[in-house]
Order: structure tokens, then sequence, then C-alpha cells
């Protein structure tokens, strides 16, 4: 059960040396939904499967095309920035309208298993109309409750899904417990911006810090090992969010 701990990761430091401008911190505060830290977690979640379920999801696809995540999204694996290669069996988790899923169909290996997971039923109806492809299977369940075993799957992709936890811990934990030693995760997150501001008014998600995400990520003994952009374009803006590859340690259980 997530911990309702609104702070952990949001507020940097003062004097941290990431720290934003106090200009910044002002329009974060103004724009950015409260909603995650006013409600329990139950509340909230629920708050958030009536929007990806209802007309808002339905939009999803076009307006991951307008904010040119779902078409430059496909350069992570097309370029091998995230290798697919050697990956058997791959969890998606907050799979949405299969974003993430159409380019690890397109890009992995012929016979990839792939598990999509997402809380609304509904976005898992609307991505397998938009997949025609067989070989997903699909689940509904809570980032921070997987019904798999310790250790199932090889690499994990995690599309703009945590920001919607009010501790990232909880499904940063969950996520690396069902990945095997040596496994990496695809993790984009909304990040604490311009753009992240704007989005965590649109599906009342929280914005997280990326220096303060790698210290989480080294906290839980997860291996930071590369940032990710879509574009030099996305890098130059500080566009898309955080996207970054992070690894369980070869030798970690659990
Ligand atoms: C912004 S969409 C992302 C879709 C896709 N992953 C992508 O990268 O475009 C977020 C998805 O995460 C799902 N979601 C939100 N909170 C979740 C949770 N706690 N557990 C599982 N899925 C969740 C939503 O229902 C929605 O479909």
């Amino acid at each position: 059960m997530p911990t309702q701990s609104p702070s952990s990761s949001r507020t940097p430091t003062p004097g941290h040396p990431k720290s934003p401008r106090p200009s910044a911190r002002l329009f974060r505060r103004l724009v950015e939904s409260k909603l995650i830290g006013r409600l329990s977690y139950e509340d909230y979640r629920e708050k958030v499967r009536a929007a990806y379920s209802g007309p808002k999801g339905a939009l999803l696809v076009a307006s991951s095309f307008i904010s040119l995540h779902a078409p430059l999204g496909e350069r992570l694996f097309h370029s091998q920035k995230f290798n697919l290669s050697g990956v058997r069996n791959v969890l998606d988790v907050g799979c949405g309208a299969g974003q993430i899923v159409k380019h690890l169909l397109k890009h992995g290996d012929p016979e990839i298993r792939v598990t999509c997971v997402d809380i609304s039923t509904q976005m898992l109806r609307r991505a397998r109309q938009r997949i025609h492809d067989q070989r997903p299977t699909w689940a509904t369940a809570d980032v921070t409750q997987l019904p798999f075993a310790d250790e199932s799957f090889d690499a994990v992709t995690c599309g703009y899904v945590l920001e919607h936890l009010p501790d990232i811990r909880d499904g940063l934990g969950e996520l690396s417990r069902v990945l095997v030693p040596g496994g990496r995760m695809l993790l984009l997150i909304t990040e604490d911006n311009f753009f992240g501001s704007w989005n965590s008014r649109l599906w009342h998600c929280r914005t997280h810090n990326r220096h303060e995400l790698r210290e989480t990520c080294q906290q839980l003994g997860l291996i930071w090992k590369q940032e990710l952009w879509f574009t030099k374009m996305h890098e130059m803006f500080k566009a898309g969010g955080i996207c970054v590859e992070v690894q369980k340690p070869a030798g970690k259980s659990g």
C-alpha cells in the first residue's frame, strides 16, 4: 500500500545545487495539481482511473502525438538507446493506449513476450483495439501491487505512471521486485519544469526532480544507467520529462 508522502522527492532542499529558481518554484506552485496531496491514495487512484477511463483517456493517443512522445519515443528502441536485444519477457506498466507496447512489438525479438498492465480496464481495452497483435497479455493492476512473482521479467518499461503515486518508492520497489537481477527498466516520468507543470495540471499527477530521483534510485539500490532524450531539441528544452534507464544490480534479489 503506498504511503502518503507527497513531499518525498518533490521539494529540492534549499541550497541544493540543482534547486529551481524562486520564480520557477512559484510557477510550479501555481500551475501544478495539488490533488495527490489532498486525498487518500485509494481516493486519488479512483480519480486517476476515472480520468483515464473517460473521455480524456480516449484522447490519450492524440495527446501523445501532439506532445511528440508517441512518434519520437520509437527512437529510443529503433536506435537501441534502450537495447531490446536479448530481452525475451518484458512488462509494460501503465500501458495506456499501448504507445510503448507498439514499439516493443516492433523492435523487440519476434518471440518477445509482452505483458501489459494498467489500472484502467478501459485503457487496456483501447490498447487491445489499437495493437492488433496476439502476442501481448493484459492485466488490470496497480503498479504498487503487481500480480507477478519476484524476478519474473528481464525488462520493464513504465511511461508516465510513477508520477501518479504519492511516494515513488512504492512503485520503483515493486518494479524492481518483478525484475530479474541485472534486468533493466526504462522509466519516463513527468519532470519538475515548465512542461511537466502543465502535464501535472492536465493529469493531476506529481512532478519529479531528476537529481532527487537519481538519489532515490540509488537509495533503493538501483543503478542509474543512462539518461535518454527523444531528440537533441528535447534535451535542449528539457521537454519530454525524465527518461532514464535504470538497472537492478546483477547480484540483487527481491
Ligand atoms: C500518461 S498514460 C501513459 C501511457 C503510456 N505508458 C505512454 O507512455 O504513453 C498513464 C497510464 O498509467 C495508468 N496508471 C495510472 N496510475 C497507475 C497505477 N497506479 N498503476 C497502474 N497504472 C496506472 C493510467 O491508467 C494510464 O493509462
